[in-house]
């Protein structure tokens, strides 16, 4: 028997007009991998962590997650899921700029049920942000902000993290810190991970690796583990 997936993206196309953004895309991807998805600029990357997401619609095809149907629920039903079940981190932090590293993690529980600073405080403590809760975005690094966004993502412990180019902003140092940083998140609550990135060095940080081309998967493979991957 086939196995089940956490993730299950089913002959999912996305058009935008004549253009093919994704062409009958199918995946499995097991509770708690961590999936890569590398491929040239324009093949679909991003199309595809959107739709996971339920941010646009597909053109035909199914993603189902932890069972749902994503697809199938109304826009209440499927922004309700999108809160408690999917944390996303992109490129640019997307930080509210007048809001501290603390109140922008707040703000995410308020979106989700009702904030609490104590929960809060403890999540910025788990990205080594401690010294800085109080800080605005303008006063964090880089780096620094993208952990922040990582304390927000995974506030209300969703299964499932996506991750657009997470480190694309970031020099090798802080790739590094935020690659860590996920890898024992990761460990700890065994949440599912599927994250976008061109870099090869970002890639082997994963457990395996779907290569898309053009709109299609051309290759999927697991990394192989003992060699190279710092932890
Ligand atoms: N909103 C849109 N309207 C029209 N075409 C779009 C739209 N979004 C993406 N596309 C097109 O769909 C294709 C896939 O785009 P996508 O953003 O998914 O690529 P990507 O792999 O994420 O690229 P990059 O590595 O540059 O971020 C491209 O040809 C792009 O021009
Ligand atoms: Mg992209």
């Amino acid at each position: 028997m086939k196995r089940k997936g956490y993730l299950e993206i089913i002959r999912l196309s996305k058009e935008y007009g004549e253009v093919k953004a994704l062409r009958e895309v199918k995946l499995t991807v097991p509770q708690g991998q961590w999936l890569t998805v590398m491929g040239p600029s324009g093949s679909g990357k991003t199309t595809l962590l959107s739709l996971i997401a339920g941010l646009i619609k597909p053109t035909r095809g199914k993603v189902k997650i932890g069972g749902v149907d994503i697809f199938s629920l109304s826009d209440n039903q499927l922004l309700q899921f999108r809160r408690e079940k999917i944390g996303l981190i992109f490129q640019q932090h997307h930080l509210i700029p007048y809001l501290t590293a603390l109140e922008n993690v707040m703000l995410a529980q308020f979106i989700h049920s009702l904030p609490d600073e104590a929960e809060a405080i403890d999540s910025l403590i788990k990205v080594g942000l401690a010294d800085k809760i109080n800080r605005y975005p303008r006063e964090l690094s880089g780096g620094e902000q993208q952990r922040v966004c990582i304390a927000r993502a995974l506030i209300n412990n969703p299964g499932l993290l996506l991750a657009d180019e997470p480190t694309g902003n970031l020099d090798r140092k802080n790739s590094e810190l935020v690659l860590n940083l996920l890898s024992k998140l990761h460990q700890e609550s065994n949440f599912t991970i599927v994250l976008v990135t061109h870099d090869p060095w970002v890639a082997r940080w994963g457990e395996r690796i779907v290569q898309l081309e053009d709109g299609k998967v051309v290759d999927d493979f697991l990394v192989q583990k003992s060699r190279g991957r710092k932890r």
